[in-house]
C-alpha cells in the first residue's frame, strides 16, 4: 500500500481517484502545496498535483519518502527536475490531453484582438452602441507566425490554415512532413520575426526559450504586430512588452500565461508585512498596466480548462500512478534524452485525413535541422516500495 497524496483538487475527482486507487492510502490536501500544509504529505511516496504547487529542494527536502511525482500539466517547470533527479525522484506529466482545447482558446483570442471583440462586448454592456474606435482587421490573408509547432502549435497552424492564413514556423524540431502537409513554411526566428502579423507562442519553458519576446526581438517585428501567448509566461518579457504596447509598435496582445502570475491570485499577500519578496514586483507592476490597455486580452492560465478536457488530464494522470505503481513508470520528463523531447504523439498528430493538404509550397522549403535522436535507452526504472500491493484499476470510461 502507497501513501498517495494530492493538492490543488475541485472535489469532483474524489470519488474517481479513490475508485482508481482502492487499497491504497490516499490522502486529500486542500489547496496549493505551501508551507503550511506540506507536513500533511510527508508520509506521501507519490504526490499528484498542478502547476501552482511549487516543488524545489526546500519542499523536497520535507517529504522524504517521495519516489514519484505525477503532475496534472504539460508544463512541468514548477518542479525542480535537477533537484528530483539528485533524489531519483521520477516526474510523469500529461504529454497530451487535448492539445486541440488550448489551440482551439488560441484562436479564440487571436479571433478576439483582430476583431476587439472583448472592447466591443464592455461597451456595449454599458449601452454605448457606438462603433468609433472598433475598427477591426481581417485574419485571411494575414501572416501568422508560430514559434513551437509540436502539439499545440500543428493545431493551430491547422485551424489558421482553416480561416485563409499564411502560417511561418520557426522550431528546429519540427516535423517537416507535416509542415509540409499544412502548407505552412519553416523559417529561421528572425524572418518569422519580420513578416508575421501575429505571433503565438507554443514552446515549453527551457533555459532557450526564455524571453524569446524581449525588447531587441519586438524590434524585429512589424508596426502593429499582435502577440498571442497561451504557453508560459516566462516566454515574454513583459516589461518589454508593456513599453511596446505603450509606444504602440505591439498593437495588441493576447495572454493565457504571465510571469507571476500567481501573484495576481495573491494580491493581499503583497502588501502584507509577511510579503517574503517572492515575486518580482516589477513583472507584478507590469501585469498591472496589461491589465488595464485595451489592446490586451487576459485570460486566467484558463486555455486547458474544458470538461473534455480536466476529465482525460486526470485519466491520464492516474494511468501514471498506476504505471508507476506496477513498477513501469510512463510519461517520465525527467529523462529526456531518452524519451526524444518534442516529439509529436502520433495520436495527437492533426490526422493526414482531415488535414487538407494544400498544392506545394512553390518555393523551396526551408531546411529543418532533423529531429534530435534519442540517443540512449531509458535509465533504468525506479521501483515502487511495495508494487505487489497495487490493485489493478477499473477499467476507465
Ligand atoms: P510539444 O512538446 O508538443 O511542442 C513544443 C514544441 O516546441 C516542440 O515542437 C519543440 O520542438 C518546440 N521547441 C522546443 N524548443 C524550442 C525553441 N527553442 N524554439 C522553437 N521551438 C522550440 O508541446 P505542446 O503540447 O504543443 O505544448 C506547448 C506548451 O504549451 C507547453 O510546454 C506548455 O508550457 C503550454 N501549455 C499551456 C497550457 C495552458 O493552459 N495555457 C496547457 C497546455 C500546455
Amino acid at each position: 500500500m502507497a501513501v498517495i497524496a494530492f493538492f490543488e483538487l475541485e472535489g469532483w475527482e474524489k470519488a474517481h481517484i479513490r475508485n482508481r486507487l482502492l487499497g491504497h492510502d490516499v490522502v486529500f490536501i486542500n489547496g496549493v502545496l505551501d508551507d503550511k500544509n506540506i507536513a500533511e504529505a510527508a508520509r506521501a511516496e507519490v504526490l499528484g498535483i498542478f502547476i501552482y504547487s511549487k516543488l524545489g529542494p526546500k519542499q523536497l527536502g520535507q517529504m522524504q519518502h517521495l519516489k514519484m511525482i505525477s503532475t496534472f500539466s504539460t508544463g512541468f517547470d514548477h518542479i525542480d527536475m535537477a533537484a528530483c533527479n539528485s533524489r531519483n525522484i521520477l516526474v510523469s506529466n500529461v504529454p497530451a490531453y487535448g492539445s486541440q482545447t488550448v489551440a482551439e482558446h488560441t484562436v479564440a483570442l487571436m479571433l478576439a484582438l483582430a476583431k476587439k471583440i472583448v472592447l466591443s462586448a464592455e461597451r456595449t454592456k454599458q449601452g454605448n452602441f457606438s462603433i468609433e474606435g472598433l475598427r477591426t482587421i481581417d485574419l485571411y490573408d494575414r501572416t501568422l507566425g508560430l514559434i513551437g509547432f509540436g502539439k499545440i502549435g500543428s493545431h493551430v497552424a491547422k485551424t489558421a490554415k482553416a480561416l485563409g492564413m499564411h502560417v511561418r514556423i520557426y522550431d528546429p524540431y519540427a516535423d517537416p512532413n507535416l509542415v509540409e502537409l499544412l502548407n505552412c513554411k519553416l523559417v529561421g526566428l528572425d524572418e518569422l520575426l519580420a513578416h508575421s502579423d501575429i505571433i503565438s507562442l507554443h514552446t515549453p519553458l527551457t533555459p532557450q526559450t526564455k524571453y524569446v519576446i524581449n525588447a531587441e526581438s519586438i524590434a524585429k517585428m512589424k508596426k502593429g504586430v499582435l502577440i498571442v501567448n497561451t504557453a508560459r509566461g516566462g516566454l515574454v518579457d513583459n516589461k518589454a512588452l508593456v513599453d511596446a504596447v505603450l509606444s504602440g509598435h505591439v498593437g495588441g496582445a493576447a495572454l493565457d500565461v504571465l510571469e507571476e502570475e500567481k501573484a495576481i491570485k495573491e494580491e493581499r499577500q503583497l502588501v502584507s508585512p509577511e510579503f517574503s519578496g517572492a515575486f518580482d514586483l516589477r513583472t507584478v507592476v507590469a501585469n498591472q498596466i496589461l491589465f488595464n490597455k485595451p489592446n490586451v486580452i487576459i485570460t486566467p492560465h484558463n486555455a486547458f480548462n474544458s470538461q473534455e478536457a480536466l476529465k482525460r488530464i486526470l485519466d491520464t494522470s492516474l494511468d501514471n500512478i498506476e504505471a508507476y505503481l506496477r513498477g513501469k513508470p510512463v510519461n517520465l520528463v525527467n529523462n529526456k534524452e531518452a524519451k526524444g523531447e518534442g516529439k509529436m504523439a502520433e495520436k495527437e498528430k492533426p490526422s493526414k485525413k482531415t488535414a487538407r493538404k494544400g498544392p506545394k509550397p512553390a518555393a523551396k522549403k526551408a531546411k529543418a535541422p532533423a529531429k534530435k535522436k534519442a540517443a540512449k535507452k531509458p535509465a533504468k526504472k525506479a521501483k515502487p516500495a511495495k508494487k505487489k500491493a497495487a490493485k489493478k484499476s477499473k477499467k476507465k470510461k
